[in-house]
């Protein structure tokens, strides 16, 4: 059966990956033997985490002053281990709180003796909207500010990545690597994201971190007594296989990448992005929908919006569930709906989407 799939994450893959991974599954390097099965010291296994490491660099778009690394597990699990890299207790560190990821990561860090300076309180506005950057009152001694650069949730973005001076920035990419080009490298300390959304399947998160804070890291994170296993340095050191690697996973990711690399790249994701978001927020602003964020920091990937009433949102819900549009309840604090599109979905996925919207405005608005 044909379906358009519209999940917040994991997410849809293109058509042709899925079929590339059904088609190498059992046998995936000639060997007979399955990338399920295969040792990760196996030579077969290191050429595809070498492959992966440079199809990485090249579609993130990340310059030489950058080390990459793939970590077993989510983005929750850097929330609380990023900052015992980039600081040590009793330092300054800068916060914002933009949704439900964002306020988690707080959350970890207030638990630490740090001094967590909230530079913005999206509860404040119930996350509708982003606030103004250049406006924060940040500690010039900062070790860094941390930001969710798109807000999952709740549907909020930046419509460009925000800098502050020397203060470097550690940016949560879940649902933004892959497609955005401007990244501030020279800015960046590190960038964390899960692969399940923009480039992969659910079980390796991408670390991306400055060469000279990787290596200072060293001893920073003996000092916070941080372990092996989640110390970047020591991971980076074994290329990425420091514990069993999430190997099916890392082979998944390798095959999305390629496909983005070989449609064009970040730009092209980017530009898709955008192209499907237009398509969505024409619709939202055409009547009947009520969209939830403000206009100048609207999410390329997540759209969020609601009907009239929670009747009229069951009802849309359901109404499109027939015409094999799912996955688009709104997340279980906010309601409403919220339709996601990543760079797995495609451009014909995101008309019908919108064709869809049209003709229930027309008939029930
Ligand atoms: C922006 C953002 N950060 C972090 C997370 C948590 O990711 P994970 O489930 O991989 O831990 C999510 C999940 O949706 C997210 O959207």
């Amino acid at each position: 059966m044909s379906v358009h799939y519209f999940s917040p994450g994991p997410a849809s893959l293109p058509e042709s990956v899925r079929n590339q991974i059904k088609e190498e599954l059992l046998d995936t390097f000639g060997i007979g033997v399955s990338v399920m099965e295969i040792s990760h010291r196996s030579k077969q296994y290191e050429q595809l985490n070498e492959e992966t490491q440079a199809i990485a660099r090249k579609v993130f778009q990340v310059p030489a002053t950058h080390s990459i690394l793939f970590s077993p597990g989510g983005a929750q699990q850097h929330f609380s281990v990023v900052p015992k890299h980039l600081s040590a207790p009793g330092e300054e560190i800068a916060y914002t709180d933009t949704g439900v990821w964002a306020h988690l990561a707080c959350e970890e860090v207030f638990a630490l003796p740090r001094k967590v300076h909230l530079v913005f309180d999206g509860r404040t506005n119930d996350y509708v909207s982003l606030g103004n950057p250049q406006d924060w009152d940040i500690p010039q001694n900062s070790k860094f500010i941390h930001l969710t650069v798109n807000n999952t949730v709740y549907g909020t973005e930046y419509p460009t990545i925000p800098t502050f001076g020397n203060i470097p920035l550690v940016l949560d990419m879940t649902s933004s690597l892959a497609a955005r080009t401007d990244i501030p490298w020279e800015s960046t300390a590190l960038v964390y994201a899960s692969a399940q959304k923009n480039f992969g399947i659910a079980g390796v998160s991408v670390i991306i971190m400055n060469n000279d804070l990787l290596e200072k890291s060293r001893e920073i994170t003996k000092h916070n007594h941080l372990g092996k296993a989640h110390s970047y340095h020591a991971i980076y050191d074994a290329k990425s296989a420091l514990n069993t690697p999430p190997v099916f996973s890392i082979f998944a990711m390798n095959r999305m990448l390629n496909w983005i690399d070989h449609s064009g790249g970040t730009p092209a994701m980017e530009q898709w992005s955008l192209e499907k978001a237009k398509m969505i927020y024409s619709e939202i602003d055409a009547g009947l929908y009520i969209g939830r964020t403000h206009k100048n920091c609207r999410s390329r990937h997540n759209f969020v919006f609601k009907l009239p009433t929670e009747e009229q949102d069951n009802h849309f819900i359901a109404e499109a569930a027939k015409h094999n549009l799912l996955e688009i309840k709104g997340y279980r604090c906010v309601g409403g709906i919220r339709v996601s599109m990543y760079n797995g979905v495609c451009m014909e996925s995101a008309s019908v989407f919108a064709e869809f919207m049209r003709d229930y405005r027309k008939k029930y608005g």
